[in-house]
């Protein structure tokens, strides 16, 4: 096998999608740890501590050269190198967390016994489904009181169509959890709680029938008999081939604040969950062990040290390897460069990264030329499909105090929106200059920003939009009727696309079967 190829095998690209306070924070304290990177546990919480303290983007700002370095977290596992890119989940939930899915292999679906399927989870999947992104499930929190477990997966298949094929299978909830049993192997993992970083071991029972469950389970061993009879009759077996098409994921169970099931998880994780994988460009489809370079930028982050305001693009290697010092053509803007200076993320540090394999992710120093979608190659001309704008879902008009500070406060506005920090709509009625985001923090950074950088005063208030969508329609005559008739909603966006804001579900539902030949769509690819 080339170095390339090994390199490549070992490599598992994921991120973790959940709604907040499902255990997203606390499962990946618990995948670092047992992943060797301890130092890591404890960091990763405490920066979300600090988030939830304040929502004051000033703060934020300040703590930004840390959530950098948390955003990609590297760290081998057995053979393994697991890349785990951070998804930002609560005030600080953005189009980033969207786009951030288009730059993994696979996710890790995290479920609160609970709670069960919630929206955030929902619109995270739906962006999962665009590129049919293998989905492995944690539901977690099986120390506390839940729902029955043959609900949760239920409510999983009804909610999100996707088969489950359960994996392990909690013995008792709350007060009365026992621990798991492991389908695959035919054994028992006991359960006790542990505090502090230490990692779980319980006793290991081989064998459902083995009479150990009986003597330490009691009456539990025996329902547990029952229940698998039932789910192993009623439910999906595993197939690994269905799981990679992203139609069934196998599902697991546990307590990630005790650290139980998590290894399992990460076992039957690195087991399955796919290497790298070829990926589409308008051009041809790039395997992943081709020798040249590839890669296409997913997320820029802006001022991650204030003192410089240098932004830095993120970076998924997709085919060959990166190599520090390398020529790499930006394809879009047709210059080579040099990279002498990429860097990577491995544990809590920000170092220089000598060299980078399909599946990890690089950060590249950014002065302005490197949007959201670009390509990187060896030379060659591709184009990297599917890093998609996605509809927002929450719109702001912006107001300037100063008006005479309006092209300021353009410039402003496109450079954050070619960050992909907000989208800008222009009304073709009026001169209004509308933003959307799909996290509400957004607009306070967005304002803090034009503000800090442009020397534009402005604030954001409400505006009657409900969502929007991109208008396409291959006939030119209908098209012409439609912007007519619809004018009063039409805008364009930054890149002067069509875009019809809807300002109630209704009224888009009603002009979608008004207008069956123009299609309205909710993702824009860039
Ligand atoms: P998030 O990143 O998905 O938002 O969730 P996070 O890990 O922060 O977990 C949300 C809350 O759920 C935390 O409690 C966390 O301790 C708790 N939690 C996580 N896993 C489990 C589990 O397996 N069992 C139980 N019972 N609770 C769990 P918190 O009170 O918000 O924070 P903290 O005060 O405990 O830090």
């Amino acid at each position: 096998m080339s170095h390339l190829a090994e390199q490549l095998a070992k490599r598992r690209t994921f991120a973790i999608i959940s709604h907040p306070d499902a255990g997203k924070t606390t499962l990946t304290e618990k995948l670092l740890l047992f992943g060797g990177a301890i130092q890591m546990a404890g960091t990763v919480k405490g920066r979300k501590a600090a988030r939830h303290a304040t929502s004051d983007w000033m703060e934020l700002e300040k703590q930004r050269g840390i959530s950098v370095t948390s955003s990609v977290m590297q760290f081998p596992y057995g053979e393994s190198v697991v890349n785990l890119l951070d998804t930002p989940g609560h005030e600080d939930f953005s189009e980033d967390t969207y786009r951030t899915l288009t730059a993994v292999d696979s996710a890790l679906m995290v479920i609160d016994a609970a709670k069960g399927v919630e929206d955030r989870t929902i619109k995270l999947m739906d962006v999962c489904r665009l590129r049919d992104t293998p989905i492995l499930t944690f539901v977690n929190k099986l120390d506390r009181e839940g729902r029955d477990a043959i609900e949760i997966l239920d409510e999983i298949e009804q909610v999100l169509q996707i088969q489950c094929a359960p994996v392990t299978w909690p013995i008792g909830m709350g007060k009365r959890f026992r621990g798991v049993y492991d389908l695959r192997h035919d054994r028992t993992h006991l359960f006790s709680a542990t505090h502090g970083g230490r990692i779980q071991t319980g006793e290991v029972i081989e064998g459902i029938d083995n009479p150990r469950m009986d003597e330490l389970l009691e009456d539990q061993a025996a329902e547990l008999r029952d229940e698998m009879d039932l789910v192993q009759g009623a439910s999906h077996p595993l197939d690994l081939d269905a799981y990679r098409a992203g139609l069934q994921t196998p599902v697991f169970f546990g307590s990630a604040i005790n650290n139980f099931g998590v290894k399992e998880l990460l076992d039957a994780f690195v087991d399955y969950a796919p290497p790298p994988r070829a990926r589409a460009t308008h051009e041809r489809v790039v395997e992943p062990g081709e020798d040249k370079f590839t890669g296409f930028v997913f997320k820029i982050q802006a001022n991650m040290d204030p003192a410089h305001r240098d932004r830095v693009a993120f970076l998924r290697v997709c085919s060959g390897s990166y190599k520090q010092g390398m020529k790499m053509r930006h394809v879009r803007i047709g210059k080579t460069v040099q990279v002498a200076n990429a860097i990577t993320f491995q544990a809590d540090e920000r170092k220089r990264v000598d060299e980078a394999w399909p599946g990890d992710i690089i950060g590249l120093h950014n002065h302005g030329t490197i949007q959201i979608g670009d390509t990187f190659t060896e030379g060659e001309h591709l184009k990297y499909e599917g890093v998609p704008y996605f509809a927002p879902e929450l719109f702001r008009r912006v107001v300037l105090k100063d008006p005479l500070k309006t092209k300021a406060l353009q410039k402003g506005v496109v450079q954050l929106c070619e960050e992909g920090a907000t989208q800008v709509f222009r009304p073709l009625k009026n001169n209004d200059i509308i933003l959307g985001a799909v996290g509400i923090l957004q607009f306070d950074v967005a304002a803090y920003r034009l503000k800090d950088e442009y020397g534009v005063e402005a604030v954001v208030e409400p505006v009657s939009v409900h969502t929007a969508r991109w208008v396409r329609c291959d006939d030119a005559k209908m098209l012409a009727r439609f912007k007519e008739k619809a004018y009063e909603n039409l805008a364009l966006d930054g890149d002067e696309q069509l875009v019809y804001l809807a300002p109630t579900r209704v009224n888009l539902q009603l002009t979608e079967e008004r207008w069956p030949e123009v299609r309205f769509l909710a993702t824009r690819e860039l």
